[in-house]
């Protein structure tokens, strides 16, 4: 044998011992103790998964954010009615598991009930609706305030339409353009001990960028108590680019915003494919996926000084709001432990980019 045949063979049984170990320890590590130096590590659970999925909550994560069930259409349906089993579940084990959550959402345009914004079957006044919101705020507080540590005070108020800056909405029509600052400062007063966030979706678009930038720098001019910026991360196996992502994270934060990934999933179609090529995920788009998280775990490791959290929109892939949107019915994996919550290549994907940035120079 050759000596460079024999170093390749060398070298390949290296690589091939050295993923056998990575896969067969996979059962032994916390994604959320590997990452505990750098940021905590959420995930978004509903009433389902919280039983579905709780071995692996339980082992890999230290926050947890309710994908609907704290949402004002689930919590509070009716003036003066709160329906909280939903919400209740997923504190509970918050509580049990001695960990945190973010609190989702107050102000948004969806799912939120059609009386917060009547009166007497005409429209409700500037001032009706502010106290409603501090009222909900109160009752959230009473509630939650021992398990939650951030909440999405505004969600998705900025327009994706040229040449718009708030998108419309109910909160204002009733409220006024200041609705965002107003609500804002009742959660400072109303939610005490939390960190407020704004969070939106396409951060990265340059043009959405420039407006929620511009509506923050105002909010934080103005003297708004805003602690952070979420990042949603509904992203895709071919979104985005690392460098474009560390731009935005280090552009907002220099305005002093801490920031948070608060949705991350990779879909594994194009934003604008309504294709359903696929009955099972393709090997080589779950590698791009994994190649996909690594760069932007490499990039979220490298900036962490300014990340207080990163959470997943989901804990696998046997139950992700992929699955209906954009396409109904349509199969996605964009998560990291598969349909039988199995590990991913992207798990290891991310673990990797740890282990790159401990080993740089
Ligand atoms: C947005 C919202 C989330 C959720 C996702 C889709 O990103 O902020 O609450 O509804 O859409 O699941």
């Amino acid at each position: 044998m050759s000596k460079k045949v024999l170093f390749f063979c060398l070298g390949l049984a290296v690589l091939l011992a050295s993923c056998t170990t990575t896969r067969k320890d996979a059962k032994e590590i916390s994604l959320a103790e590997a990452f505990s130096p750098y940021f905590p590590l959420g995930v978004a659970v509903n009433s389902a998964t919280v039983d579905s999925s709780q071995d692996l909550i339980r082992k890999h994560f230290v926050s947890l954010t309710a994908e609907n069930e704290m949402k004002p259409s689930l919590i509070f349906p009716r003036m003066n009615t709160w329906i909280t089993g939903g919400a209740d579940a997923i504190a509970n084990l918050a509580r049990d598991m001695a960990i945190g959550m973010r609190g989702h959402t107050i102000v948004w345009h969806q799912q939120t009930p059609g009386w917060i914004f009547a009166s007497a079957g005409g429209p409700a006044s500037r001032n009706q609706v502010l106290e409603r919101l501090a009222v909900h705020m109160d009752f959230m507080h009473e509630r939650y305030g021992d398990v939650i540590h951030s909440w999405d005070v505004v969600n998705e108020a900025i327009s994706d339409a040229p040449g718009e800056f708030l998108r419309p909405s109910p909160y204002l029509d009733r409220i006024g353009p200041d609705y965002i600052a107003e609500a804002f400062r009742l959660a400072r007063a109303h939610l005490p001990g939390t960190k407020l966030f704004y969070n939106d979706y396409s951060v990265l678009d340059p043009v959405k960028q420039d407006k929620i930038f511009r509506l923050v720098s105002e909010l934080l001019a103005d003297g708004v108590p805003i602690d952070g910026i979420g990042f949603q991360g509904h992203w895709s196996i071919y979104y985005p680019d690392g460098a474009t992502l560390e731009r935005a994270i280090q552009r907002f934060s220099a305005l002093g915003l801490e920031i948070q990934i608060t949705e991350l999933d990779l879909s594994i179609y194009n934003h604008d494919d309504q294709t359903s090529r696929f009955d099972s995920p393709p090997p080589e788009l779950l590698e791009l996926q994994a190649q996909g998280y690594q760069e932007i775990f490499e990039i979220l490791v490298r900036n962490s000084q300014y990340i207080t959290g990163v959470t997943f929109w989901g804990v696998a892939d046997d139950s992700t709001w992929l699955d209906n949107f954009p396409v109904r019915n349509r199969k996605n994996w964009p998560l990291l432990f598969d349909e039988n919550q199995e590990p991913k290549p992207a798990f290891f994907a991310i673990l990797q980019s740890l282990e790159n940035f401990d080993s740089a120079p």
